[in-house]
């Protein structure tokens, strides 16, 4: 599957550990987030997963920032994202299923690396019920 991968300055070790694991997972990982600890601004990062995320077919997106709120809420006023804000795996389960999230976001200074390569795998390997969960994912996009 195709990963677009994003994230702040917070997040530059979480995100080198995740593409490296979703590597050895044979993943095919797009990095557009920044590889240096110098401040930047993390709406830029959000929108860049984003922008690839809707280019990008069947891809989904991985958001980091420091806590995972800003990024998701930067995510989350792009059209035609949803992005599921995850500090633990049953949620990031849940969001596929239900919400069919396409971007996945998370506080490098909130979760452990083992547990988010947990919720990474669980988000990456569930998929959309469809069903009722569709003409309620339909009405995010009326507003
Ligand atoms: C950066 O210091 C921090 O504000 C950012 O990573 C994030 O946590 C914002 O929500």
């Amino acid at each position: 599957m195709k990963i677009i991968i994003g994230n702040d300055h917070s997040a530059v070790e979480m995100k080198n550990e995740l593409v490296k694991f979703l590597e050895e997972m044979g993943h095919d990982v797009i990095n557009v987030g920044t590889d240096e600890t110098k401040s930047v601004d993390y709406p830029l990062f959000g929108q860049a997963v984003c922008k690839k995320v809707l280019e990008n077919e069947n891809s989904l997106g991985i958001a980091i920032c420091g806590t995972g709120i800003g990024i998701s809420i930067a995510c989350n006023k792009v059209k035609g994202i949803r992005a599921g804000l995850c500090s633990e795996s049953f949620s990031a389960k849940m969001t596929r299923k239900h919400n069919n999230a396409n971007v996945l976001c998370l506080g490098a200074r909130v979760t452990g690396i083992e547990l988010a390569k947990d919720i990474v795998k669980t988000f990456i390997e569930e998929d959309f019920e469809g069903g009722r969960h569709q003409r309620r994912i339909d009405m995010l996009e009326e507003v």
